[in-house]
């Protein structure tokens, strides 16, 4: 008999030392990341773009959670930026290597600050079990690190692919032809994450047979669910403007920002009652989470 797949709430030590780790548009997927290394332990982690790591640190979480002391994860990523998206100062290198040093020690990391195209020839063939591919998102750019990288991956071995359900990228143009051709799983929510399996389908069963698909509604929930849940704690920062009073009532401006003001902060009440609920909502699919039916 399988397994079930087995839901674990994380809890991202990184987001003490990184806040926006939780923000980074990649955040919605955390959870199912989490989830597939702690179900499926796979033995090495690479991963193609980096940044701040959010996703490469729900990996590490997930590792450290799960004990995997063995497993290889290594971080490519020139930490610079490119001319499609901009650049960045050295400052977010700076912060991964502080957040992989403080909160993941004793880890299997391994960053590799080079450009794709010459960290390849470091990675020995057939040795990555989990490829995650989150460089630029041209069509030609994700095409190339792909077929750079795809004589790396282990038999049996699953690709992800972020941004893959947008129009905003030529990734998803990519994605859509990978799927013709090779068995895929895909999570449309953020931006769309996507499972390839071009080495084999023996994972691709097994994670059907799982009931992982049916998942996918659930995992988006929670993703947005985080995702707003780090905002309005960004948000619940304490703003240094001093509520004002009027100080005459005949001081028809003062009366009326102080109007707005209490509006607003109605409003935000309001927000803040719809995330307790949402909270509330969560500990209940905590109690009993779907795949706890499978
Ligand atoms: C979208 S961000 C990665 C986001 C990250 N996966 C996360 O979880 O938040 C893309 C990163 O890829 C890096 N990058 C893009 N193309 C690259 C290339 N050809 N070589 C090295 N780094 C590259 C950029 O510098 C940037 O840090």
């Amino acid at each position: 008999m399988l397994p079930k797949w087995r839901f674990r709430p994380a809890v991202f030590a990184a987001d003490a030392a990184n806040p926006e780790l939780a923000l980074a548009p990649w955040a919605g997927h955390r959870q199912f990341l989490y989830d597939y290394v702690r179900n499926i332990r796979p033995g090495s982690f690479l991963e193609l773009g980096v940044y701040h790591g959010c996703a490469f640190f729900a990996c590490c979480q997930a590792a450290r959670d799960e004990g995997l002391d063995w497993m290889r994860l290594t971080a490519v990523d020139n930490w610079l930026g490119n001319d499609n998206d901009g650049y960045y100062g050295e400052d977010v290198y700076e912060t991964f290597l502080a957040v992989a040093r403080t909160c993941y020690s004793g880890l299997a990391i391994h960053p590799v600050r080079k450009p794709f195209a010459e960290a390849v020839s470091e990675v020995a063939p057939a040795s990555i079990e989990l490829l995650h591919i989150d460089g630029c998102h041209t069509y030609d750019a994700v095409a190339a690190d792909y077929a750079a990288y795809l004589p790396k991956l282990a038999e049996e071995g699953v690709v992800l692919l972020h941004d893959v359900f947008t129009e905003r990228h030529g990734s998803t143009r990519f994605w859509r032809e990978l799927s013709a051709g090779h068995p895929t799983l895909l999570f449309e929510h953020c931006f769309g994450l996507g499972l390839v399996f071009p080495k084999g389908d023996r994972l691709y069963h097994h994670l059907l047979q799982l009931g992982l698909p049916q998942l996918a509604p659930w995992y988006a929930r929670i993703g947005h669910l985080e995702m707003a849940l780090a905002a309005a704690r960004r948000d619940a920062i304490p703003s240094p403007q001093p509520i004002e009073t009027p100080a005459a009532p005949q001081d028809e401006t003062r009366v009326a920002k102080a109007t707005e003001q209490a509006a607003r902060s109605r409003e935000q009440a309001a927000n803040w009652w719809q995330t307790a609920m949402e909270c509330q909502w969560r500990l209940d699919c905590l109690d009993s989470p779907p795949c706890s039916k499978a």
